[in-house]
């Protein structure tokens, strides 16, 4: 967006979140009722929280889920996947080093889809303490630092978004992982705290989930799965969120809760969480007929130590 345009936007932005009417904010800024949907229709589709519907401007609070699937053709005997989660960039505890040896590996294994189940940024809480914590403390610091420094990728990486980069949302009125992929060709947004995607036969479900930590780390991918009816299953369901890694079978349910890429900080170590670090490499089979036929994981593990590229 060019500056003058950016300022009146801003200008439409905070009169609407403080409750001015359509007419108001066209007779106070001198635009046509045109102009002002026009505005605001850019700012929607850049991915702010803001839409006019039915003569009016609505603020929303929460990003909008779709029940899209993404679809991507994929006719191969065999499928390599990396799953990643909680990534937390912008954290001074993100761990770059471990992501920029595990883009390297995954080209390495020809690898093309990586799977991200969400809290890609640390985003910016209301817990005030936090800002000790981050190395970018802004939105536009987060996305610069993320689209800079994120490893690139000859394939792509789909993620959806998590709690820390839904804060954003409330507090900048914008999706972060949106304008993140909207700046790198290797990244692909998927919507909020879930999404379904499909490799050829193969269905995916990411989901990040909410809350604090169960008493047991399967408690909630396993209350999660019995939400999903039987026959709407996906073979992969990928959860994120609990910084703990799990992996089950259920029926034909691969699941696999992936853990965090994100040292422990003060916060999760004055709460006794560990923030384990670990990814999950899933190797999937096909018949003949394109029908998934096995799914193999395997998991790494993180330590403190920096992790070297090969
Ligand atoms: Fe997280």
């Amino acid at each position: 967006m060019e500056i003058d345009k950016k300022e009146i936007c801003n200008k439409i932005y905070n009169m609407a979140k403080k409750g001015k009417s359509f007419l108001e904010i066209c007779k106070a800024l001198e635009l046509k009722d045109y102009e002002v949907i026009g505005l605001i229709t850019v700012m929607h589709q850049e991915g702010y929280n803001i839409e006019f519907v039915q003569g009016e401007i609505v603020i929303l609070k929460n990003p909008k889920q779709t029940e899209d699937v993404y679809e991507i053709p994929y006719n191969l005997e065999h499928l390599k996947l990396l799953l990643i989660s909680d990534t937390h960039l912008g954290s001074k505890y993100d761990r770059l080093d471990i992501l920029r040896y595990l883009y390297a590996k995954a080209e390495e294994k020809g690898i093309q889809h990586v799977l991200h189940s969400g809290d890609f940024t640390d985003g910016r809480s209301n817990r005030p303490e936090q800002v000790y914590e981050l190395k970018e403390p802004s939105f536009e610091g987060q996305v610069n630092y993320c689209v800079d420094k994120y490893p690139t990728f000859n394939g792509k990486t789909y993620v959806i978004q998590g709690n820390h980069d839904n804060w954003w949302y409330k507090s900048a009125g914008s999706e972060i992982v949106k304008s993140i992929a909207d700046k790198r060709e290797d990244i692909v947004y998927l919507g909020p705290d879930v999404a379904d995607l499909r490799i050829g036969k193969l269905k995916i479900r990411l989901f990040h989930g909410s809350g604090g930590c169960a008493y047991a780390k399967s408690y909630k991918l396993q209350k999660y799965l019995d939400s999903i009816p039987l026959a709407e299953r996906p073979d992969i369901l990928q959860t994120g969120h609990i910084h703990q890694s799990f992996y089950m079978k259920q029926d034909k349910t691969h699941c696999f809760q992936t853990s965090c890429l994100e040292d422990q900080t003060p916060y999760t170590r004055s709460l006794g969480l560990p923030n384990d670090k670990s990814v999950w490499w899933v190797d999937v089979g096909f018949d003949d007929k394109g029908n998934v036929h096995s799914i193999t994981p395997e998991l790494e593990t993180f330590g403190k130590k920096l992790t070297k590229k090969r």
